[in-house]
C-alpha cells in the first residue's frame, strides 16, 4: 500500500477547485505541487499565492517540491502558503544540513529531491535528518515524460541505506509513474508515488488513485 501524491501540475488550472475536492474525496493522502523557477529547470510553473489558495480547500499534507534555486529564501514563506512537507533540491543546495534545519523550525517535514544523475551515496551523512528523499524518475521540468527504468536501482539502494541506519525516512518517487510500474517500485521500497498524467488524464481519477494505492 502507498501514499498517492497526485501532482497538481496535470490539472485543469482553470478548474483548480474541482481538482481539489475530487483529491479531498479520494484516496490519496498527500497533495504533490511543483514549483519551477525557470532557472533550475527549463520551465515556469506556479508559485506562492495558488499554494495558498489550494491550502484553504486542501484537507491533506500539502507535499511542495521546489525546483527552484536557493531555495533557502524561501522557507518561511512557503510555510505561510501552507507547505506541510518542503522538499529541496540536493543539485540547488550548497547547505543543505542548514537548510533542512530552516524547515524543521518551521515545523514543516523536511524533503531532498535527488536528479536522475545525481547518486543516493551524497545523503550518507544526513539520511537522519530526512523526511522524505524524492528521488526524481525523470528529468525535472516537465509532466507527462517517460520514467527511467534505473530508478528502482536507486530505490532499492536507498532502501538499503535507511534500514542501516535505522532511519524513519520515506522514499517518494516522482517523474512517469503508472499503473505499469508503480507495483514494482513499492516492491523496491517505495512509500510515495506522485502522479501527475497518470490521474489527472485518467477517465475515473478516484478509480486510478485508489489502484495506484493498492498496487
Ligand atoms: C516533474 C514534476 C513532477 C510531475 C510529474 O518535474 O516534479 O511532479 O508533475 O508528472 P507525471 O506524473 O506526469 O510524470
Ligand atoms: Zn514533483
Amino acid at each position: 500500500m502507498a501514499i498517492i501524491a497526485p501532482s497538481l501540475l496535470a490539472a485543469d488550472f482553470l478548474e483548480l477547485g474541482k481538482a481539489c475536492a475530487m483529491l479531498n474525496a479520494s484516496e490519496a493522502e498527500w497533495f504533490h505541487l511543483d514549483v519551477m523557477d525557470g532557472v533550475f529547470v527549463p520551465n515556469i510553473s506556479y508559485g506562492l499565492p495558488i499554494i495558498e489558495q489550494i491550502k484553504k480547500t486542501s484537507t491533506k499534507e500539502m507535499d511542495v517540491h521546489l525546483m527552484i534555486v536557493q531555495p533557502e529564501k524561501y522557507i518561511t514563506a512557503f510555510k505561510q502558503a501552507g507547505a506541510t512537507i518542503l522538499t529541496v533540491h540536493y543539485e540547488a543546495c550548497p547547505h543543505l544540513h542548514s537548510t533542512l534545519q530552516q524547515i524543521k523550525a518551521q515545523g514543516m517535514k523536511a524533503g531532498v529531491a535527488l536528479n536522475p544523475h545525481t547518486s543516493i551515496d551524497v545523503l550518507k551523512d544526513i539520511i537522519f535528518d530526512i523526511d522524505v528523499v524524492c528521488i526524481m524518475s525523470v528529468n525535472p521540468g516537465f509532466g507527462g515524460q517517460k520514467f527511467i527504468e534505473h530508478t528502482y536501482e536507486k530505490v532499492k539502494a536507498l532502501k538499503q541505506l535507511i534500514v542501516q541506519n535505522n532511519a524513519a525516512t520515506l522514499i517518494e518517487i516522482d517523474g512517469g509513474v503508472t499503473l505499469d510500474n508503480a507495483s514494482k517500485l513499492v516492491a523496491a521500497g517505495a512509500d510515495v508515488l506522485v502522479a501527475g498524467t497518470t490521474v489527472f488524464k485518467a477517465g475515473d481519477p478516484i478509480q486510478m488513485i485508489a489502484s495506484l494505492r493498492n498496487c
